[in-house]
């Protein structure tokens, strides 16, 4: 923290924070102290740190608030090698479900060393094909149909939709037929299916700090960019195949 306001009773010049705000690919962003910021644990780096914002309050958000997880669950998670889904693998564990990964060939290990119970390779695999049923699917690569992905739910499963633009996307409203796809079969279907959008909350970055600093949470970081190679880290992002999250430090 280089500065605070004069209402700012919080934090002080010289407190190790961690949180965000958009457009904060800057040496320095003005965040409000009531909103997405707290005190950074001690035994992280800042550069784990400035990853946990979005992936990590989506990823805590969609198992809590929208998964609404339980101890005991099956909740697969599509995309558990990226960004939300790194992060995703391990809250669910934490929360004391069953979790199983789906993720490329080469991410098998790395989404097991996070807790996972189970790994899918979809490269050889398609879970939506498959004869397990899940509590909850956290989605966040939709490249299954809706109906896909509600033959692989419990009558009383739910699907949390988390990245959008799938591959059946309607060229014009992408992600937004999805949603309304959701709302039409609300009424028809016993399964809860819905979109998210993460919200910033000082309280969720406070908890995600307390998992991180007690080791119940790492986050994995892929590569790290220089702020004056941020196109070239845009453009890896682009690609779709982070391992976790892609960080850029100030010189
Ligand atoms: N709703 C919200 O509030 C919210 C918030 C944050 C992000 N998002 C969205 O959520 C999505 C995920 O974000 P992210 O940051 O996790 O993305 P990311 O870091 O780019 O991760 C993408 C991951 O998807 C995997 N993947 C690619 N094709 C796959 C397939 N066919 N099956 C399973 N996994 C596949 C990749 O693994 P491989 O290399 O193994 O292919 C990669 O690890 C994005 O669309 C993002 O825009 C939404």
């Amino acid at each position: 923290m280089e500065a605070v306001g004069k209402n700012v009773t919080q934090f002080k010049p010289g407190d190790e924070v961690f949180g965000g705000r958009d457009g904060a690919f800057a040496e320095y962003v003005c965040p409000r102290a009531d909103r997405a910021v707290t005190l950074k644990p001690a035994n992280i780096t800042f550069e784990q740190a400035a990853s946990v914002n979005i992936a990590g309050i989506t990823a805590l958000q969609a198992v809590r608030d929208k998964g609404k997880v339980q101890p005991g669950q099956k909740v697969l998670i599509n995309g558990a090698s990226g960004g939300v889904g790194t992060f995703a693998v391990q809250i669910a564990k934490s929360f004391g479900a069953d979790v199983t990964g789906v993720c490329s060939t080469r991410n098998l290990d790395m989404v097991r060393s996070l807790g996972a119970d189970h790994v899918i390779d979809y490269t050889k695999e398609d879970f939506a094909k498959g004869d397990q049923r899940y509590d909850v699917v956290l989605d966040n690569v939709p490249n299954h149909s809706l109906s896909e992905c509600r033959r692989v739910l419990n009558p009383q499963g739910k699907y949390v939709m988390i990245g959008g633009g799938g591959p059946n996307d309607n060229r014009w409203i992408g992600p937004f037929g999805r949603l309304i796809q959701t709302l039409v079969m609300a009424p028809f279907v016993s399964q809860k299916m819905g979109m998210m959008m993460a919200e910033l909350k000082k309280s969720d970055l406070a908890i995600l700090g307390d998992m991180m600093q007690s080791g119940k949470l790492k986050p994995v970081i892929d590569r790290t960019y220089k702020l004056s190679e941020l196109p070239a880290a845009i453009a890896y992002l682009e690609e779709g195949h982070a391992r976790g999250k892609v960080v850029i430090t100030v010189e």
